[in-house]
């Protein structure tokens, strides 16, 4: 359906590959394949997963198991075989841009959410290195780290002055292309970072105190949300 707009906006052609990223490392020679021939000058590594809809411990993850392989596959070696994939091409030419998705989580360390903020940590400090080492030969390598916006991701939260909705994102982060090799994205997340950082440090974020809160908070929610679907169920069947 993507790929449909795509090519309906701009006339281009488009080729989809269909690969499920938890699989590993299996994935990456099909992928391969597919890619022979193709002079890729944009690799967006997008892809990511989370294991909770709401704030919880590292030993609560459902299924944890194959969960955990899972989310490093998807979110965190997905973006090293893709790059290796297609930075040699770029390198020949001698330009390209990999945009690298990772999340304010990934910038500050986010308990209760520990397994997805540790791989967003990782995709910052490659695309860090990465382009540390590859911007004179006209490469760039841009980390975008957001804090919160309107996806499936998110249960689609409503959109307000914090969070941004999805087309409005990608309009304010493709400005900063060429600017910055690191950004939140956009204006107001960029403040909600600086403010995060000054009231809200990670001493205060990683402290007991503090987890206690958002755990109780996040509960409340839970509870509030079971509830109101409980309510639209009810008269649901009335009507
Ligand atoms: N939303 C936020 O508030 C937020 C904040 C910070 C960072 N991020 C990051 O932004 C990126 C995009 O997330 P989003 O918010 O747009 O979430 P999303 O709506 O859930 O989209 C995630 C994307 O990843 C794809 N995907 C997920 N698992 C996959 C798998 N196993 N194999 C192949 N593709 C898979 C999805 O493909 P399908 O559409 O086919 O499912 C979709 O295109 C992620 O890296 C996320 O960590 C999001």
């Amino acid at each position: 359906m993507v790929a449909k707009e795509i090519e309906s906006k701009s006339g281009q052609k488009t080729r989809t590959i269909q690969v499920d990223f938890t699989h590993g490392c299996s994935i990456y020679p099909a992928i391969a394949e597919e890619l022979q021939g193709l002079e890729i000058g944009i690799l967006v590594n997008n892809v990511g997963m989370t294991c909770n809809d709401h704030f919880a411990y590292f030993l609560e993850i459902p299924d944890s198991e194959p969960t955990i392989t899972h989310m490093v596959n998807c979110n965190v070696l997905s973006v090293p075989q893709m790059t290796r994939l297609v930075l040699p091409g770029m390198l020949e030419r001698g330009t390209g841009l990999i945009i690298n998705v990772s999340s304010e989580m990934g910038v500050r360390p986010q308990p209760l959410l520990a397994l997805y903020s540790a791989t967003k940590a990782f995709v910052s400090y490659f695309s860090q290195c990465l382009h540390a080492e590859y911007k004179s030969k006209g490469i760039t390598v841009q980390c975008v780290a957001p804090l919160m916006v309107s996806t499936n991701m998110t249960s689609n939260v409503r959109v307000n002055c914090l969070v941004k909705s999805a087309s409005g994102f990608v309009r304010e982060a493709m400005n900063t292309v060429g600017h910055t090799s690191y950004t939140s994205g956009c204006l107001s997340h960029s403040l909600q970072s600086v403010a995060f950082a000054l009231f809200l440090p990670d001493w205060l974020r990683t402290s007991t105190f503090l987890i206690r809160k958002m755990r109780n908070l996040s509960n409340a929610r839970q509870y509030e949300r079971r509830v109101q679907n409980g309510k639209w169920m009810i008269s649901a069947k009335e009507e």
